[in-house]
Order: structure tokens, then C-alpha cells, then sequence
């Protein structure tokens, strides 16, 4: 009798999981298994390596709570949160990026214009723009939830000394889809390395820096939401972002503010935001 080949064990395996009813479910399983299987094949893997493996896996859940999600770290750091995005792009509307864990629902409203943050929290810079839709229409209350660290790198979140909702806030927008809001010029960060996540990072000698970004969701009735960052196009972290969120489109100049701009800024960043139409399922 011949042994069983791997090929064998990965159609049976996947026949296993043939009557799965959601046919998306089916599709998904089985995908997974032949991906998971073709890679234990093509690196040989050894009995300690998949059991390293399984503890490296363990130990990321245990890191999470209702705070941390190691998982969704992991994620970003092997690049399948971009990947993700990238798979979903909607033709003409402004690339999405990583959501990242210092998302805070329910930021106060602020009226255009407004500082988000406060003085000592970095150089004041104005961000401007409109939201139109693919066509080029501005989209008519489209809302700007946008949220940032400070220049020395942190959220309200992780600073004490930060009120709750500091560099945060929403914008809704007029019928001529124009905003602007007043914040500080952000710095780099490092992700949050005191996990597996970060124990994964230092054996593969990979930078933890992200590159400078202000975060913004744009969304608006009928329309499908981005989940994107405006990134400060004079970062040294552009080309090595721990994350891969950088995206060509969404770097900007944080340009020093002139003469015709307002006083009360150094710096302007101009960005447009464009949302594609909503499809079923969203
Ligand atoms: C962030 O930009 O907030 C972020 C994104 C992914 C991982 C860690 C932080
Ligand atoms: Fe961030």
C-alpha cells in the first residue's frame, strides 16, 4: 500500500468541508486549507516549527482585550489589512488604509475650521479640501471623523495628559462638500511593540515606525465610506511604513503656510476626499 501523498490529504481534507452550505463559507474553507497546506508543503515544516507557530498564535490572543487586538496588529504587520483594502478599492475613490487600533467612536462635532487639538500639541496646520463623488459632485453632508497623536507621537489615549477626544473630531460637510480644520502637524509613532506582534518584528528585524498621518473616515448617505490617512509627504518613514498603509495618493505636502494663507497656521495641506457610490452588501 503506498503512503498517502499530500495532495491526497489536502483534497480529502477539503472534500471534508464540500457539503459546508454558505457557499462563501465553502469557498472561503477551502481556499484557506489549500493555501494553509501548499505552505507547510513548500517549506517542509517541521513538527517544532508548527508547534512554535501555534504558541506564537496562542500568545497573540492572550495579548488581546477589549483594548488590544494583537490580532488585527498582525495583520496590519503581514501586510493582509493593505491587502484587504486593496482587494476591495471601488474604481475612482480615494484609496483606503489601515483603521489602526486608536479609533475612538463618538468624537465631538466641531464647527469648520475648528482646532481639533491644542496649541502644545504641535505646529497648527490647516487641512482643506472638498468630498466629492466619483463624478466630481460634492457630496452634500459627507462627515469627516478624523483623529491623530500628537507631535511627540501619542494618542489621547495613550497620554494622560491629553483630555479624552484631544486631536479628534467631526465634519460634516455643506452642500459645496468643502472642509477644513485646524490641527497639529503630526509625528511618526512607533506600533505598539509589547507583544508577540513586536517579539515578531524584532526577530525579522523589521521597522516599528509608522509614517506620520493624520486618520480620517469620509462617509456620506449613499455613498460607501473610506477609511483612509492623509500621510505628511516629508516623512522618512514613507518607504518602510511598519504597516504598508502608505498609498502614493494619500501623501501631501504639509506645505509652510505663506502669505494669502491663514495667520494663525504654519503649515496647509490640501486634500481631496472622493467616495464611489454604494453597492449592495454595504
Ligand atoms: C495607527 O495608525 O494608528 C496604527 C495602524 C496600524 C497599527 C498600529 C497603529
Ligand atoms: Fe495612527
Amino acid at each position: 500500500m503506498n503512503a498517502m501523498t499530500p495532495a491526497q490529504l489536502t483534497d480529502r481534507v477539503v472534500e471534508a468541508f464540500g457539503s459546508t452550505p454558505d457557499p462563501r463559507l465553502r469557498e472561503l474553507i477551502s481556499a484557506l486549507i489549500r493555501h494553509l497546506h501548499a505552505f507547510a508543503v513548500e517549506t517542509r515544516l517541521t513538527p517544532e516549527e508548527w508547534l512554535a507557530g501555534l504558541q506564537f498564535l496562542t500568545a497573540t490572543g492572550q495579548k488581546c482585550d477589549e483594548r488590544r487586538q494583537e490580532f488585527v496588529l498582525l495583520s496590519d504587520v503581514l501586510g493582509l489589512s493593505s491587502l484587504v483594502d486593496i482587494v476591495n478599492a471601488a474604481d475612482g475613490a480615494t484609496e483606503s488604509t489601515v483603521l489602526g487600533p486608536f479609533y475612538v467612536a463618538g468624537a465631538p462635532a466641531r464647527a469648520m475650521g475648528e482646532h481639533i487639538g491644542r496649541p502644545e500639541d504641535g505646529s497648527p496646520t490647516l487641512v482643506r479640501g472638498s468630498v466629492t463623488d466619483v463624478a466630481g459632485q460634492p457630496v452634500d453632508k459627507a462627515t469627516l471623523d478624523v483623529w491623530q497623536s500628537d507631535d511627540k507621537g501619542f494618542y489621547d489615549t495613550q497620554d494622560p495628559s491629553q483630555p479624552a477626544f484631544n486631536l479628534r473630531g467631526v465634519f460634516v460637510t455643506g452642500p459645496d462638500g468643502r472642509f477644513e480644520f485646524r490641527t497639529a502637524r503630526p509625528s511618526s509613532y512607533p506600533i505598539p511593540t509589547d507583544g508577540p506582534v513586536g517579539d515578531l518584528l524584532r526577530a525579522t528585524e523589521r521597522s516599528r515606525w509608522r509614517a506620520a498621518h493624520i486618520h480620517v473616515i469620509v462617509s456620506a448617505p449613499g455613498h460607501r465610506a473610506v477609511t483612509t490617512h492623509i500621510f505628511d509627504a516629508d516623512n522618512p518613514y514613507l518607504d518602510s511604513d511598519a504597516v504598508f498603509g502608505v498609498k502614493d495618493s494619500l501623501v501631501k505636502p504639509f506645505r509652510p503656510a505663506g502669505p494669502g494663507d491663514p495667520g494663525d497656521v504654519s503649515y496647509v495641506v490640501d486634500m481631496d476626499f472622493s467616495l464611489a457610490p454604494e453597492t449592495a452588501g454595504d
